[in-house]
Order: C-alpha cells, then sequence, then structure tokens
C-alpha cells in the first residue's frame, strides 16, 4: 500500500466554489486534484493499492481509495467535482464515522495529527531540503504514507506533528516541484525498486 497525504491549507469548508474558479476562490484545489489524480491513475487504468489523504484546512480529511474509486478521470475539474460533492456530505461525518459520499471516498472530521496518527506505515515528509531518496532503498520504507504539503510551506504547527510521528524527511532532486509531479516521482521510484528494475 503506498499512501499519500496532501495538505489543503487554504481550500473552503464551505462546497460552494465554482468548478471554473479552482486556482483561486478553490483555494488552489486545481494542484490539489492534479496531485490525487498522479497519486491513482495510469495510461489505462488505476493504482488499486494506492489511498490519497486530503487534508483540508486542519479540519477535515477526504480520504481516497484506489481499489473502491469509480469516476475518477485524469482532468482536475471532474476530480474537485468528487472533492465538492464529499465537502457537501461533511455535515454526516460524526466522532471517528466517516460520511460516504460516492464510493471509495469518504470523509472525516479529523486535522493533521489525526490523519497521520490513524495510518499504518513508513510516514515520509517530502522535503525539497531532506535526505536524498537515491540513497534510501525502497524496501526500508514498508507501507510508506508520503506528506506533502501544497503552495505554501508545511506551517509550525504541522512540522511539529511530523516531528513526532515521520520517520522520514527525504528528497526527491534539487529543484524545488509541484507537487503532482512529485507523486509522479515517487511512483516511479518506487516502481522501479529505487531506478534499478525497468
Ligand atoms: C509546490 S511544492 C511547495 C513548495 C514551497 N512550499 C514553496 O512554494 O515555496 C509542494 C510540495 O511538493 C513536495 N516537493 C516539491 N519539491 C520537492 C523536492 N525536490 N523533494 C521532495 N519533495 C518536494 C513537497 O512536499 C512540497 O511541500
Amino acid at each position: 500500500m503506498r499512501q499519500f497525504v496532501l495538505i489543503g491549507h487554504d481550500v473552503p469548508i464551505e462546497p460552494d466554489f465554482s468548478l471554473d474558479d479552482l486556482a483561486g476562490g478553490a483555494g488552489r484545489l486545481d494542484a490539489l486534484c492534479r496531485s490525487i489524480t498522479s497519486a491513482f491513475v495510469l495510461s489505462h487504468g488505476i493504482r488499486e493499492d494506492v489511498r490519497v489523504h486530503l487534508v483540508i484546512r486542519d479540519e477535515l480529511t477526504i480520504t481516497f481509495d484506489g481499489s473502491e474509486l469509480r469516476r475518477l478521470n485524469p482532468d482536475e475539474r471532474s476530480t474537485a467535482a468528487l472533492v465538492r460533492k464529499a465537502l457537501e456530505h461533511r455535515e454526516e461525518a460524526i466522532g471517528a464515522l466517516p460520511a460516504d459520499p460516492s464510493p471509495g471516498i469518504e470523509v472525516y472530521r479529523r486535522g493533521f495529527r489525526a490523519t497521520l496518527e490513524a495510518l499504518e506505515g513508513t510516514v515520509v515528509q517530502l522535503h525539497e531540503g531532506g535526505d536524498s531518496i537515491g540513497e534510501v532503498d525502497p524496501t526500508a520504507i514498508s507501507d510508506p504514507v508520503f506528506v506533502l504539503s501544497d503552495h505554501h510551506e508545511f506551517s509550525l504547527a504541522e512540522v511539529d506533528v511530523l516531528e513526532s510521528v515521520s520517520d522520514r524527511r527525504l528528497r526527491l532532486g534539487p529543484e524545488r516541484l509541484h507537487a503532482d509531479h512529485a507523486v509522479t516521482i515517487v511512483h516511479h521510484y518506487l516502481d522501479t525498486g529505487g531506478y534499478r528494475q525497468f
């Protein structure tokens, strides 16, 4: 299982944003949706062994499960429509029980810390200042949970959480990348056993 935790600092909790304004009024949901599709979509299929957790404003977490997802298309607008529909159902998430607005999608009343604490696996912060991933044997990262920020830097509160739950902080290369490209590189690194098997 590969998991990705994406932090959406500016995505609205209220689902009244326009699908025509994802980069503005929806708090860069366009970029987050590209990361979601990069995590799941193959040329002719979907990665079933992947889960993505989109943490919104440290209040809600929308979980996407590749083994059950339906109607995930490569375009960001239709993915944003799935996010907006999930937010419409947020009041049905009570305590630890999630709302389940559509197949493979659940909405939890959980912020960043609670989401990370609920996941099993090796928590890896992806950060341009981390250790080089090229020097890490992928088998040493069992059931990886990769944590990425959005267009903002990780907040001080998030850094605090990561210091207590994260196992590693890894860099994918010398350049600062878009998060969706970082997700693709991580898949490639794992698909090739650390760039060794093609
Ligand atoms: C758009 S970047 C954020 C860039 C930064 N916060 C900024 O705007 O100054 C989104 C995320 O992609 C990941 N990322 C980008 N470049 C990376 C790199 N070279 N190595 C590892 N992770 C990277 C990090 O998790 C980062 O928070």
